[in-house]
């Protein structure tokens, strides 16, 4: 029986984010060439995708590449932007008949001209969709985000448009990639890993941390239903006590 009937659909997290990990590994363990590692993850990119619309969480944001990725063998990156720029080009009309937002973050102007063209592309086409918004982390690294926040509020103090004082959350949420998503509830990770890796650091304050041993290409929907009932069994406080939350 599909673990779907034991979920909570009035408290689902509203913002899912995902670091997809182990597509490599799964490759080898099959004795495939990464690359096929990477075209498997992005069927499940698509099933994850498909589910998250269907059941109604909102937000779902997965690590694609980060900056630190741009240190893998040419080809290999070579071919993951390939299969990045066919798989926006598959996924378009299935984006609009879902009503699903495309949107990115990283700095997208860092990769290479085709890719950021049909990313802009796909991101203006789905621009007013509104059941879920997927956003997808391309050449992101939290720290860079941060410094780069850091450096236009500065220049804001600098002409005088913002004064230290007032310098709250709310100012340093509104200069991020992130300024038009909500926290992060729940933080995913597959493969075994157990780290953050420069992701969404800000972002996921008061996520909760879920890891799976689970390879990316193997990840379903069903661990997805898993991951989100041991996210509803959590209690979350905030600070707070338990029985102030009562
Ligand atoms: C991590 O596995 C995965 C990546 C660096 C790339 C993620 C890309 C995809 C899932 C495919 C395309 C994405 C979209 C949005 C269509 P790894 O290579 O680090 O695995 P390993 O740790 O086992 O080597």
């Amino acid at each position: 029986m599909s673990l779907l009937k034991q979920l909570n659909l009035t408290n689902l997290p509203s913002h899912i984010a995902i670091i997809m990990d182990g597509n490599g590994r799964w490759a080898k363990k099959k004795g495939l060439l990464r690359n096929l590692g990477h075209q498997s993850g992005a069927k499940t990119v698509r099933e994850i995708v498909e589910v998250c619309a269907e059941i109604n969480v909102k937000f779902l944001t997965l690590y694609a590449f980060s900056t630190e990725n741009w240190n893998r063998p040419k080809l290999e990156v070579d071919l993951l932007m390939k299969l990045l720029i066919s798989s926006l080009k598959k996924e378009l009309n299935t984006l609009q008949k879902n009503n699903i937002k495309l949107a990115t973050i990283g700095n997208i102007d860092s990769l290479p001209a085709k890719v950021s063209a049909e990313l802009k592309d796909v991101v203006e086409k789905t621009k007013n969709n509104s059941r879920l918004t997927l956003t997808l982390a391309l050449s992101y690294s939290s720290r860079e985000e941060l410094i780069k926040t850091i450096k236009e509020i500065s220049l804001k103090v600098k002409n005088n448009l913002i004064s230290p004082g007032n310098i709250d959350e709310s100012v340093i949420n509104n200069h991020l990639y992130t300024r038009s998503l909500p926290d992060v509830d729940l933080l995913i990770r597959t493969s075994g890993e157990q780290r953050i890796s420069n992701f969404l650091l800000w972002q996921i304050a008061y996520a909760e941390l879920y890891f799976t041993e689970t390879l990316w290409p193997d990840f379903n929907k069903e661990n997805l239903f898993e991951a989100i009932l041991n996210y509803q069994n959590r209690e979350r406080r905030f600070g707070k006590t338990s029985e102030q939350l009562k």
